[in-house]
């Protein structure tokens, strides 16, 4: 049905009432509503648009926020961990990261009244795009956010898939969403929690297993394992151990989805590609200034600035790389470039100037404001 009928369906009034969905590319204000500490070092933060908006999304999916911090706009993806059932509001749980930009800002800073802009929703780590009888939801420290938000799509949704969730932490008090997450056990029969903690800390009762997640325990916990849908999220780590797990028992990767957080490893593949980059690139191409670090560094044309700037040993933030997330958006003061990105940028902020430097490759010398 068109919006059109639905408007004449419902009659213009009525239609009226309801509000309209939520369009980052036109009003990316989110207003802080609420915090809630989860943990002694994760918080949640919940919004609402200033006007009322209707959120639409994947239980799984990310926004993009950005923050100013000392006068530079910085950007970062967080999990939505509500679920799409409550369409009016929408939240993000956050990690401090030790020594972490924008974590650190928002437990700090961010309070209820509060404006942050917001691009999204974006990703494909849902399981509403894979759905199977059998669900395993593997997840670690923060990692639990994507997995939340689909758990409590299940919960609200009055539906009771064949779930196992088993969450890994370091220690008790570290279990993010605990109390949720046991409650919903009772509320749906064929949802299942394990808790496994590195260490008891100072829970002196703690009766689940301690230690890192192995493939016996998690045999024990999930005997069917083979039969269900894997959905992983955890640090690199941590998910790097469950691939080795599951590829010991065979698994077929095909029921396999994985979604990582961390931009600061690369991984091997990476590794070996920046120093493919580096042994092909000549000293010819264009030069790539970045203003803040003071680092000038080679770009051939057909190598995207964010390649170069990593085969030239920089450290700049990144996630997807493939221009959807907007982790790497930065400022061009001067120079061309072809961008050709996929969504994570706005037509009004290219016209300011802005860049994702993952998939912008240089037609002249460029000055980039990082
Ligand atoms: C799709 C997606 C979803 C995500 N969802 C969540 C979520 O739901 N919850 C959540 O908590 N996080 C989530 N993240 C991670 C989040 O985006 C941030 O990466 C995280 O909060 C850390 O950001 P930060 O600015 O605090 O830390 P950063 O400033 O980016 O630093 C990260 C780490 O690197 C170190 N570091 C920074 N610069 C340097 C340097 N020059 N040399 C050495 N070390 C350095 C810092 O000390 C810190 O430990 C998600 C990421 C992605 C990609
Ligand atoms: S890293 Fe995601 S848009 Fe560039």
């Amino acid at each position: 049905m068109s919006e059109e009928e639905a408007r004449e369906r419902l009659g213009p009034a009525l239609w009226d009432a309801v509000p309209a969905k939520w369009n980052s590319d036109q009003d990316d204000v989110l207003v802080c509503t609420h915090v809630r500490p989860e943990t002694h070092d994760v918080k949640s933060f919940l919004f609402r648009t200033p006007a009322p908006r209707l959120f639409r999304f994947r239980p799984g999916q990310f926004i993009t926020i950005e923050v100013e911090i000392d006068g530079e706009a910085v950007n970062r993806c967080y999990t939505i961990s509500s679920p799409p059932t409550r369409p009016d509001t929408l939240s993000i749980t956050v990690k401090r990261a030790p020594g972490g930009k924008v974590s650190n800002w928002l437990h700090a800073n961010l309070k209820p009244g509060m404006a942050i802009k917001a691009l999204g929703p974006a990703g494909e780590f849902s399981c509403t795009f894979h759905p199977a009888p059998k669900y395993l939801f593997l997840s670690g420290g923060s990692g639990v956010t994507p997995l939340m938000s689909m758990s409590r799509t299940f919960y609200e949704l009055g539906e009771d898939p064949d779930v196992v969730f088993v969450h890994s932490a370091r220690t008790p008090r570290d279990i993010i969403f605990r109390n949720e997450l046991t409650m919903m056990t009772h509320g749906m029969t064929k949802f299942r929690t394990g808790f496994v903690c590195e260490q008891m800390g100072e829970h002196r009762d703690w009766s689940a297993p301690t230690g890192y997640l192995t493939l016996p325990l998690l045999k024990s916990i999930v005997p069917d394992l083979a039969e269900r849908e894997i959905f992983c999220c955890g640090p690199d780590a941590y998910m790097k151990n469950v691939r080795a797990m599951l590829a010991e028992v065979g698994f077929d990767r095909a029921h396999y989805h994985e979604e990582s957080f961390s931009f600061e490893n690369l991984s091997a593949e990476e590794k070996a590609e920046v120093q493919n980059l580096q042994a092909e690139a000549p000293n010819t191409g264009y030069t790539i200034e970045f203003t803040k670090s003071g680092r000038s560094i080679p770009c051939r044309p057909d190598q995207f600035i964010l390649d170069a700037a990593k085969a030239a040993g920089m450290r700049l933030p990144f996630s997807c790389s493939k221009g959807v997330c907007g982790t790497c958006k930065s400022k061009k003061i001067s120079g061309q470039v072809v961008m050709n990105h996929g969504g994570g940028i706005r037509q009004r902020e290219i016209d300011a100037g802005m860049v994702l430097i993952c998939c912008s490759k240089p037609l002249s010398d460029v000055v980039i404001d990082k």
